[in-house]
């Protein structure tokens, strides 16, 4: 008889086979994967997670930003199985249910200030296709139908729709699909490590206002942002950013939408990004934390205002997805709420984030740690080739130093991050809300051989 062992194994080269032939991962070399495994996630617990050959992982990303409450949740689980049983499903087109309308009190009883009206989608993308989409007909209906251009940020990633592709500041996403949805136009981020050229970091609220200027006010319907922009590597807003970007959205009549995909949901360790920095947007967009990925499901949250002449007379949004609200996913988010309320999840962030901080900044010791940024548990390190001028690397180098080393490295050893290089070379932390001190250690533990290994062969590679 075979062992469980055998049996493991055998189960493992199994999925493999089969992945490699039938399974299309999402932005995948899946070249990469002919001649090796690839890594097969089959389970979870708490800030763990385990591979197809029982290798354990600590989760440093949560799953893409997602599982902020961590993994194995039998409740949340539970929650939506007993709703399947009393209704497995109905649509919020032209319907509603209990479980959307409490979820949308609930999420409307958060959201920072007027935020009142939930539409659901079924993920990001969706959410921002949604905001979009929502800001062009506001328009349409209060008198100003050539407003139809939306500002997002150079790097940032806003979804792959191809609307949402149109506000996404990454040109090889945006390249194979051209032409996109006309109307996506780009303003300098918040990377005050390396900003633009005789700039400073107070300048780069009022780069929305030239670009308005230069557009035409008349044509431009919305902003987009994130309060911590995750592509490029967590860059933070300088003080008092968001509220000169609000003040220039107000004076233009544009509205302002807060991209909270990943910042939601105690990821800054507030409910929303946009109360950590103390803005008030008219539209949020959220996904991915909102049920901690139990279920896949995404909100728009619009304000009172905006939402205003949608709600009488013959007037409609007419937009809509047959999914968005589900009653499975309304139920597990229900419940995921419910339990980072009680659990103090949010409490857990913000009592921790400076050890989480205090542990990256202590890597800086290694010449390849550039820079160290982000807040609440979502942090980059910006790799640099020299320390001391802050030098780049080439797109050769980068992709020797990241794919060829430390992604594998790191998830070799048991790190699951982020190595990436849409903007300069970065890693990306960004753990479960209920990791703590232990986690740092471990990060650290790993981070730090692997780092100065990098910086070992790098410089190998030079000489
Ligand atoms: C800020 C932001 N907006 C939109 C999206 C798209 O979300 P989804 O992948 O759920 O479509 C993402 C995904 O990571 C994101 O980070």
């Amino acid at each position: 008889m075979a062992s469980t062992e055998e049996a493991q194994r055998t189960e493992a080269s199994t999925l493999q086979e089969l992945g490699r032939r039938h399974l299309w991962m999402h932005f995948t070399r899946m070249g990469a994967y002919a001649d090796q495994d690839m890594p097969i996630i089959t389970r979870g617990e708490g800030c763990y997670v385990y591979d197809d050959k029982g290798n354990r992982y600590l989760d440093g990303l949560s799953a893409l930003f997602c599982v902020n409450i961590g993994h194995g949740r039998a409740d949340l689980v539970q929650a939506g199985a007993d709703q399947a049983k009393e209704l497995g499903f109905y649509t919020n087109w032209s319907y509603a249910h209990p479980r959307a309308i409490e979820l949308s009190a609930r999420i409307a009883g958060l959201a920072p200030g007027d935020l009142n009206r939930v539409f659901f989608t079924s993920g990001g993308s969706e959410a921002v296709e949604s905001a979009l989409k929502l800001s062009r007909q506001y328009h349409k209906v209060t008198g100003n139908p050539l407003k139809t251009k939306h500002i997002a940020r150079d790097i940032a990633y806003h979804g792959t729709s191809m609307g949402a592709l149109s506000a996404t500041g990454i040109t090889s996403l945006r390249q194979p699909f051209e032409p996109l949805m006309p109307g996506g136009c780009h303003v300098p981020n918040t990377n005050t490590f390396r900003l633009p050229h005789g700039m400073s970091a107070s300048d780069l609220a009022d780069t929305v206002a030239t670009r308005i200027e230069f557009e035409g006010p008349d044509t431009v319907a919305a902003v987009i942002m994130e309060p911590v922009q995750n592509a490029g590597g967590c860059y933070t807003p300088p003080e008092g950013y968001f509220q000169r970007v609000r003040e220039i959205c107000d004076y233009y009549n544009v509205l302002m939408i807060s991209d909270e995909v990943i910042c939601a949901w105690g990821r800054l360790g507030e409910w929303f990004g946009a109360q950590r920095y103390d803005y008030q947007p008219d539209i949020i967009t959220t996904a991915k934390a909102l049920t901690s990925a139990y279920a896949p499901m995404g909100a728009m949250i619009v304000s009172d205002r905006v939402a205003e002449p949608f709600m009488h007379g013959a007037e409609s949004f007419t937009h809509g997805f047959t999914f968005a609200g589900h009653p499975v996913c309304a139920a597990i988010a229900l419940a995921n709420l419910d339990a980072m309320e009680r659990e103090g999840i949010l409490e857990n962030v913000r009592n921790h984030e400076d050890d989480f901080e205090t542990m990256l900044e202590s890597l800086r010791d290694i010449p390849i740690v550039g820079d160290v940024r982000g807040a609440g548990y979502f942090r980059a390190i910006e790799l640099v080739k020299d320390q001391d001028t802050d030098e780049q690397w080439s797109d050769e180098e980068s992709e020797t130093l990241l794919r060829g080393f430390l992604s594998g490295e790191l998830y070799r050893r048991g790190l699951i991050c982020r190595a990436d290089d849409r903007g300069d070379p970065v890693i990306q932390l960004s753990p479960p809300l209920i990791a703590g001190p232990k986690q740092f250690e471990e990060i650290e533990a790993i981070l730090r051989p692997v780092l100065t290994e990098a910086h070992g062969r790098m410089h190998a590679h030079h000489a």
